[in-house]
């Protein structure tokens, strides 16, 4: 069968912000990009990030990088390579301006500057007194960043493929990746994409639980993808929960409603936080956050009839700061639970956010690998955002940095891939086998008739997933959890398609990315499982505490043979001292 074929000087797969913003540094210098991406551009999960960006502007309350550079250090629970976090939070005012000048819709403080909230783990003067740092378009900044990051490229004439599924990485005999296979959704015809570098964008992997805020699509699929190319993933224990999504439903209400002023309390009206973070209260980092609801739902102080959430308090805001600065949740709330949060405090609970762990890269984007003496580099390939582990995040990201660490990196590996273009002239051959397998993997999918569905795996995988790797975590319930995934890994060869005419591509879709999801699951939990000590998201009850003596390094999980193995922490920054660990309270 003849293969369709197309030939780019980079590919970037996946269109939310970091792959945008690494495909506009690409396309303003020439290079000749093609974005593929499973939904329309400004569809992919940056466009669902509520509260802001971080970035020590100083418009509000005194700011400077260092401190930023301390908290972020500080909310890894000291797992973040210190370089690469220099190298993010000395971007990021730059950056921002940037976004502003490219048309982002910040708010505006009264004097016209950008408007500047609290948010979790931020402090004046390394541990002082709380900072303003996350700037804010209202709630909705993912929104209106990927909006103009996705309009300033068709200005660059980037070339997307809209709603191609990408499949797999095809690299040559040698290990370098040359592009990918893959398929067009709409009329489920494959396509060859061969390319002289290759950028992993895809996002994180939040619906592999059951409640989470994530879109439908963050499946994990570069994740995936790296780890059948042989790549191992990094820190995939480290999954964040976030506080406050809506009980039983997980849709995010922002940080920023904390950050405005908002509080939790508890069955008793107690605000508990007092309790858990003295000095932070609810502004404390997410993981102490969570484990505190998670504790007062446990211990019996938990809200409502089955007494399993607890409340965020807005009222006290009033109805003017609710509709100027919280407009998205305030009527996503009023839609979805029938409550005025500006009269009714709202019912939240913990739920599946972030996926701090991914393909390792160093500060370019380039992923890079343990080698005999050493690491490096995966030639060809390149990553970039929450499919990437940098590790600016750690063991818990601080609320704000996520949109900050997609145009940061998404920018530098821009530039890196830039450079690796001047040297670069030609398309490397690629053999005609080195599609053989990514086909395979699409043509599997052909079979159809009588078997286990998809989705009834795939809620199977969510519902384990949550039991058994939620926010606390113990050995015999994670044994158990691996066993579960594995035995759900086995059954995928019994999972079928249906066989009748109202069968889409979009079902083969849903079969693609559910592989995918149990791929990344195996990682999560035996990563998990393998961690003997508490630290940031990872809670060990049957080890709890941080043990730095052995446990200050970075996991590497590899798909061959389910091993988990490790690498040392960066902890030397680019130009400053190091902060060494020391106790995490807020
Ligand atoms: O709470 C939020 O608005 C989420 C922000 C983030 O995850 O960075």
């Amino acid at each position: 069968m003849s293969l369709a074929r197309r030939k780019f000087d980079v590919l970037v797969i996946g269109a939310g912000g970091g792959g945008l913003r690494a495909a506009l540094q690409l396309a303003q210098a020439d290079a000749k990009v093609a974005v593929v991406s499973k939904v329309f551009p400004t569809r992919s999960h940056t466009v669902a990030a509520q509260g802001g960006i971080n970035a020590a502007l100083a418009n509000v309350r005194p700011d400077n990088w260092h401190w930023h550079m301390f908290d972020t250090v500080k909310g890894s629970d000291y797992l973040g390579d210190q370089d690469a976090i220099e190298y993010m939070c000395r971007a990021a005012s730059h950056l921002v301006y940037e976004l502003e000048h490219a048309g982002v819709p910040f708010s505006r403080l009264d004097n016209g500057k950008i408007y500047q909230r609290p948010f979790g783990g931020q402090s004046q003067n390394f541990g002082g007194e709380q900072a303003a740092r996350t700037c804010a378009a209202a709630d909705r900044t993912g929104h209106a960043m990927l909006h103009s990051l996705y309009q300033q490229n068709i200005r660059a004439r980037t070339h997307f493929f809209d709603e191609f599924f990408a499949i797999d990485l095809i690299s040559n005999d040698e290990g370098t990746v040359l592009g990918a296979l893959a398929l067009e959704i709409e009329t489920g015809e494959p396509l060859l994409i061969e390319a002289k570098t290759t950028l992993l964008a895809t996002g994180g992997v939040g619906q592999l639980f059951r409640t989470n805020t994530n879109a439908r699509i963050n499946t994990g699929d570069g994740l995936a993808m790296a780890l059948r190319a042989g790549i191992p993933l990094e820190d995939m224990e480290f999954f964040q929960f976030h506080p406050t999504g809506i009980a039983g439903r997980g849709m995010l209400i922002t940080e920023g409603a904390r950050g405005e002023g908002g509080f939790l309390i508890n069955k008793d009206g107690e605000r508990f936080m007092e309790r858990y973070a003295p000095h932070a209260k609810d502004l404390a980092s997410r993981d102490v956050v969570s484990r505190s609801i998670y504790t007062e739902v446990t211990e019996g102080r938990g809200c409502g009839p089955e007494q399993d959430y607890v409340l965020l308090k807005l009222d006290h805001l009033g109805e003017d700061v609710l509709n100027k600065r919280l407009p998205g949740i305030t009527a996503m709330v009023k839609t979805f639970l029938g409550i005025n949060p500006a009269e009714e405090p709202i019912p939240v609970y913990p739920t599946a956010h972030y996926t701090m762990g991914g393909i390792p890269t160093n500060r370019h984007g380039e992923v890079v690998v343990p080698v005999e003496h050493g690491e490096e580099e995966v030639p060809g390939l390149y990553a970039v955002g929450e499919c990437a582990c940098v590790s600016v995040h750690g063991a818990n990201r601080l609320g704000g940095n996520s949109l900050l660490d997609i145009v940061v990196f998404g920018r530098s590996a821009g530039n890196r891939i830039i450079d690796v273009l001047k040297n670069t002239r030609y398309h490397l051959p690629l053999p005609e086998h080195s599609v053989d397998a990514a086909m395979a993997r699409l043509q599997r999918w052909d079979q159809r008739g009588e078997g286990e569905s998809v989705a009834a795996v795939k809620k199977e995988l969510q519902g384990v997933m949550e039991k058994y790797c939620g926010v606390f975590r113990i050995e015999n319930v994670l044994q158990e959890g691996l066993q579960k995934v594995l035995a759900i890994e086995a059954r995928l060869q019994d999972v079928r398609l249906q066989d009748h005419s109202k069968t889409f591509n979009t079902a083969r879709i849903e079969a693609l990315e559910l592989e995918n999801l149990v791929d990344v699951a195996v990682a999560t939990v035996a990563s998990a499982l393998a961690r003997q000590e508490s630290r940031g998201a990872h809670s060990r009850i049957d080890y709890p505490k941080r043990d730095d003596a052995h446990w200050l390094k970075h996991s590497l999980y590899y798909k061959e043979d389910n091993r988990v193995d490790y690498k040392p922490v960066r902890l030397r920054p680019i130009t400053v001292e190091t902060f060494p660990p020391k106790e995490r309270v807020y």
